[in-house]
């Protein structure tokens, strides 16, 4: 997710939006530019890579100036180029505007700007916007009408700023779902995409409320919705210091990544989920490989892996397309069977690990079609890969995957409902299945309230020395998932299996003081999951249970019940158990005292073998 700088008032401007886009580094990025007034023009200076690169670019000559916008790109349309780069013109070159999103409705819009003659010199979204909004501009309205006006045009989210040349006192910025704060300074104003970025210059902060509309000068700031009826302005006062001003003012960047879920969630599906509720991954291949493809293999590593078991679920239970799953290090050395019509899916975070990355290259030698999963745009999996899904998850600080995770185990399902789709599969009700897939946010975020259960289950079982996670069928392969967090970040040992395949072993470890965390939310196998509590509490072991909330069975033989919201498709309420469990995990290793960010002996990204 991008950074966002905007500063007017008596300092250089232009120093003082670079130094705010220092301060959002530690999000992540691969382009960064800088737009503001130079002799009744808008001069913008952008470049892909670090900020040193635009640095350079800036101290080719003094800069100085009493209003100025920056931006750092995470790219999600078009790759990390010079020219996607923000910040983008419209077309006649009178506004430059700075985004952060996504506007669903940008293809159909540059279609509509392009039979109107526009040009396009980037590949993004957010030059579409600045056309919209400087095409109502070139109309002889005010900056803040015409951004008023362009905005209705757009859908999808969207934190968006510009600057006019004809009215060089004031920065226009408008939101709609996207992050956006401002600063309130004396005789100075501010706007950043995050509180981090305004700390130095002020502690008296708004956070622009949806579908506003706001403009500062160096007299103060308005603020509108999008009716144009003003909207009062309510500072608060940041008490936080820069570290935890970054972390959102969470204690880790973990549990601020868990937070984001119902929000990666919306990001994910935005632009792929039209009004009919058709999915759109035309681009990915055409439609006719989809009725070819006989076979998928599924490869990746640590969580990626474990999204990946939920696709095999998938694509087999909805498909009835045979999947197999690999450990990409496995796969790589294990002279694998590749029928010439599979297709090998890539999940990566990072899109730099180095086993997905040569199993990927051992396909292509192979002549076998590769499509990757992947969150970071321009990684290495994702330019090699034939076709790429991103994930638009935003960057992921947290060594332990949480965002990351939900996003792809999103972007599989988006898959598997799409191939039904194109295939038009009788049976199979695409579009119900889309709209719990559109729902699953306002769930997550249900999800989320249950922190307060699990920091008091954690409080409880915090010194347990082994925790089972346990399930059967989806639930089976969260909890591959769930007992990944709490072994990464709180070095409890955990034992993880199907429910049903514990007796073949696994149970000669339970005894009292062992914690079984299960998740159950499959109907049909309910009364199963049942005996396997049993199983283990007759045996000293304590059950937890995380059940959907139509559930009335389990909560007879659990020790502890959680509920999530239950979804008509089951395999999304499977999905929604991990935010307890990572809700658990995090909060036991906080009582443990444990590092959490970066837990012993792992990394984030493992660029060698
Ligand atoms: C490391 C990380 C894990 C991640 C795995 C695969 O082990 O600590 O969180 O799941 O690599 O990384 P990737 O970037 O390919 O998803």
């Amino acid at each position: 997710m991008c950074g966002i700088a905007g500063y007017i008032g008596p300092r250089n401007a232009v120093e003082v939006v670079f130094d705010q886009l220092k301060r959002l580094e530690y999000r992540g990025y691969d382009s960064a530019g800088v737009a503001f007034p130079v002799n009744g023009h808008i001069e913008v200076l952008k470049r892909a890579g670090k900020l040193t690169e635009l640095q350079k670019l800036i101290g080719e000559e003094p800069r100085d100036s009493r209003i100025a916008i920056a931006h750092s790109r995470w790219a999600t349309h078009g790759g990390p180029t010079n020219e996607n780069a923000h910040p983008h013109y419209d077309a006649y070159e009178r506004i430059a505007i700075i985004h952060n999103g996504i506007i669903e409705n940008y293809l159909e819009l540059r279609e509509e700007l392009l039979a109107k003659g526009h040009k396009f010199r980037s590949q993004t979204d957010t030059e579409v916007a600045a056309h919209v909004i400087g095409e109502e501009y070139a109309g002889g309205i005010s900056l803040e009408e015409a951004v008023r006006k362009g905005v209705k045009r757009l859908r999808g989210a969207y934190a968006l700023v510009v600057l006019s040349q004809s009215e060089e006192g004031k920065i226009v910025a408008a939101r709609n779902a996207s992050p956006l704060v401002l600063g309130v300074g004396s005789g100075e104003n501010l706007l950043a995409s995050d509180i981090p970025a305004l700390l130095p210059y002020t502690r008296e902060v708004v956070i622009l409320e949806e579908d506003s509309i706001a403009t500062l000068t160096t007299a103060g700031i308005q603020v509108m919705d999008l009716d144009g009826r003003p909207k009062p302005l309510e500072p608060i006062h940041i008490e936080w210091d820069i570290a935890a001003a970054e972390r959102g003012g969470y204690e880790h960047f973990m549990l601020k990544e868990i937070h984001e879920q119902p929000e990666v969630l919306r990001q994910c599906i935005a632009g792929r989920v039209d009004d009919k509720l058709e999915i759109r991954l035309d681009q990915v291949f055409s439609e006719h490989v989809w009725t070819e493809i006989d076979r998928v293999n599924i490869i990746a590593c640590g969580t990626a892996y474990n999204a990946g078991l939920m696709g095999k679920h998938l694509f087999e239970k909805l498909l009835r397309l045979p999947t197999d799953v690999y450990y990409s290090s496995e796969f790589r050395y294990g002279d694998p069977v590749l029928s010439p019509r599979s297709l090998a899916i890539f999940v990566s975070q990072s899109g730099e690990t180095a086993d997905t990355l040569a199993a990927l290259r051992l396909c292509k030698s192979r002549r076998i079609r590769t499509l990757g999963i992947v969150n970071v745009i321009g990684s290495s999996i994702a330019r090699e890969c034939d076709r790429t899904i991103f994930t638009q998850a935003g960057p992921e600080i947290s060594v332990a995957s949480t965002k990351a995770y939900t996003a792809q185990v999103t972007v599989l399902t988006l898959l598997a409902m799409y191939i039904a789709q194109v295939q038009e599969m009788p049976g199979v009700r695409v579009e119900e299945a889309v709209q719990e897939l559109v729902g699953l946010a306002e769930r997550a975020e249900v999800c989320l309230k249950l922190e307060d259960q699990m920091i008091g289950l954690a409080e409880k079982y915090k010194d347990m020395p082994l925790c089972f996670f346990l399930g059967r069928g989806a639930d089976a392969n969260v909890a591959l998932e769930g007992a990944l967090k709490l072994k990464e970040i709180a070095y409890i040992p955990t034992e993880e299996s199907p429910a049903g395949e514990m007796k073949h072993g696994p149970l000669a470890l339970v005894q009292p003081g062992v914690i079984a965390m299960f998740g159950s939310t499959d109907r049909e196998v309910r009364d199963k999951v049942v005996s396997s509590m049993k199983e283990i509490q007759a045996r000293g072991g304590t059950v937890i249970a995380i059940v959907t909330d139509d559930d009335t069975v389990t909560e007879k033989a659990a020790d502890e019940i959680v509920r999530i919201p239950g979804s008509k498709l089951e395999f999304l309420s499977a999905l929604l158990t991990i935010i307890p469990m990572q809700l658990f995990a995090y909060h036991v290793a906080r009582l443990r005292g444990c590092e959490i960010d970066q837990p012993r002996n792992l990394a984030k990204s493992v660029t060698v073998e």
